[in-house]
């Protein structure tokens, strides 16, 4: 594998395959700093936390939606594409912010909910006020409610039907999500055309990509399900086309929440390239698996069934966002033992799955807290953290839907912990006040004062982790073990004679997530004799034996990772 040579832009310098080596992070602007004191996040504010995030080693950021919207599903309501909600800023401030993100090397991805729209939107309203103007074709209307009998409900705890009855049109709408967020027509022409000027309006604007929300959704048909449907990925490459003519360097990211197969049918293949990246839905909730059942056999599984995906796409790899973690794609009797340990308390679910964010469903564990994200750190894809997890944040359950893990970002143990100056009955969300996880203790400026906290290992391993490009780039094999709560592989890079900075290495990275320390061998025949030294502390470990075997032990839900060096090398 090597890099394709960079691309040369007026004034910058781009590698075109930038994303797959980046750490992202997820950060909702009205959870983040508000720099009015209205009680919001907003563009301003998230600006001013440029130096933490970079401090951090966020090469990216994915801002969640922020064009005008009612907020009736956190801003994937859009009511217009070309204008930002006024409490979050303007178009000149969202400049400003790309501007100083680009100053720092940094990326920014938007994000681009192209199933549907709110029904405030002016598209809706002149659709269902006037069924033969240009509008009228723009949503998926029907006379009865039993087209697409095949297609599932996703929010299950609000919806009990995917179609709505509009009385001005006198007619039903055909809605994926909330009733309140009406298909667009992707059989309509005018729809592609309408949505390929929203893409360009804002990548001319500079920024570096987008996540495509609810991309399987785009076409429904009577005979399929409605996920992923041919035409879906007709749109789908025409539109990675587009980006790659006209913004070559931009990224589309896909939110196809599939099994295994499907999901890498988003990235097309080396012919028919679609996105550039998709997120690992089957892996995520296979980690939270591992660590309770303490078997790592269904992650193992998973991770050699999304291998095959086309040259320079890559895993969008994450634990949490600003969703539920979601258990649609896995079996049954897998979702109900995932209830079990996770969400014990039935306010704790939404839909099918379980609305809290990474510390309390581990039970702020701190070595699960290092377990999961040193699998971040080291599965084949780029990470993606979500806003205030580096700190180990709480949720509120007593908040309704997903607000649970959208509270305001905890700074300081100050008002409002630092997010915001007005009254705190103003604020959009209250911040967390629980036992655990107070914003007097759990915030940013305590745990910089404290050079063992989880936000110092967490900058730390990032940074290791960019210290070896075959995190990044190289890939994944692998290994088999004795050890039923063993899951280990080699990450190897070949290295590029161009990128002196990129050299060939292989690493191996082993995690046990069994509750007592262990010992286990491991076969690792290709990589027989060679050295094996840790590559945090430089420490030597005992060399992969002749045979191939290498026999470590391991404390309770903890791992290594080892660099494979050549006996006759420095390494
Ligand atoms: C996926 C988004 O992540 C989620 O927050 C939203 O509710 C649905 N799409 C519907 O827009």
């Amino acid at each position: 594998m090597s890099f394709t040579a960079p691309i040369q832009l007026p004034g910058l310098v781009l590698n075109p395959q930038w994303y797959r080596s980046a750490v992202f992070y997820e950060v909702m602007i009205r959870a983040f700093v508000d720099s009015k004191g209205d009680g919001a996040g907003d563009l301003t504010g998230l600006a001013s936390k440029l130096d933490y995030l970079q401090w951090l080693g966020v090469d990216a950021l994915w801002v969640p939606p922020f064009f005008t919207s009612p907020l009736k599903d956190g801003g994937y309501d859009v009511s217009d594409y070309k204008a930002i909600l006024p409490e979050f800023g303007t178009v000149e401030e969202f400049r400003d912010l790309v501007t100083k993100v680009h100053e720092r090397n940094m990326r920014i991805i938007m994000d681009l909910p192209l199933n549907h729209t709110s029904d405030q939107h002016d598209w809706f309203e002149q659709s269902r006020t006037d069924p033969d103007g240009p509008y009228g074709d723009f949503y998926v209307w029907s006379d009865t409610d039993e087209k697409f009998p095949n297609v599932r409900i996703i929010f299950t705890d609000y919806e009990d039907s995917n179609w709505a009855f509009d009385p001005v049109r006198r007619q039903f709408y055909f809605h994926r999500f909330f009733s309140h967020q009406p298909d667009l027509n992707y059989e309509n022409p005018a729809v592609h055309a309408a949505i390929f000027d929203v893409v360009r309006f804002w990548l001319a604007m500079g920024v570096d990509g987008f996540r495509l929300d609810a991309i399987p959704y785009l076409y429904e048909s009577e005979e399929g399900n409605g996920e992923g449907e041919p035409p879906t990925h007709d749109f789908i490459r025409a539109l990675r086309s587009m980006v790659d003519d006209e913004f070559p360097g931009r990224v589309l990211i896909a939110e196809a929440n599939q099994w295994p197969r499907e999901v890498a049918a988003f990235l097309g293949t080396d012919e028919e390239p679609e996105c550039h990246m998709a997120f690992d839905f089957p892996v995520m909730p296979r980690i939270f698996y591992s660590l309770r059942s303490q078997h790592a056999g269904e992650l193992i599984q998973v991770l050699s069934e999304t291998t095959d995906i086309p040259t320079g796409a890559g895993w969008a790899v994450f634990l949490r966002n600003h969703d539920e973690l979601t258990l649609e794609m896995v079996s049954e009797e897998y979702r109900q033992a995932m209830y079990g340990w996770y969400a014990y308390d039935p306010r704790m679910r939404v839909n099918v799955g379980i609305r809290r964010r990474l510390a309390p469903l581990l039970d702020n564990s701190r070595s699960e807290l290092e377990l999961v994200h040193a699998l971040l750190f080291s599965l084949e894809g780029s990470p993606f953290l979500y806003y205030g997890d580096e700190i180990g944040m709480g949720d509120n359950i007593w908040l309704p839907d997903r607000d649970s893990s959208r509270t305001p970002m905890q700074w300081t143990p100050d008002r409002n912990a630092g997010f915001s100056s007005a009254d705190p009955g103003q604020l959009y969300l209250p911040v967390v006040q629980s036992l655990v996880y107070h914003y007097s203790h759990v915030n940013v400026e305590a745990q910089l004062a404290q050079s063992r906290s989880l936000l110092h290992w967490v900058r730390n391993v990032i940074h290791v982790r960019k210290a070896h490009p075959a995190f990044g780039l190289g890939s994944m094999h692998v290994l088999e073990t004795d050890h039923e709560s063993v899951l280990a592989f080699v990450r190897s890079h070949e290295g590029a004679v161009s990128h002196p900075s990129e050299p060939a290495e292989d690493i191996l990275c082993v995690f046990s997530f069994a509750h007592n320390p262990i010992s286990v061998t491991i076969s690792a025949e290709q990589w027989a004799d060679r050295t094996l030294t840790d590559v945090f502390g430089g420490e030597r470990f005992p060399s992969v034996g002749a045979d191939g075997l290498i026999t470590l032990t391991l404390g309770t839900q903890s791992f290594y990772w080892l660099h494979l060096g050549h006996p006759t090398r420095r390494h």
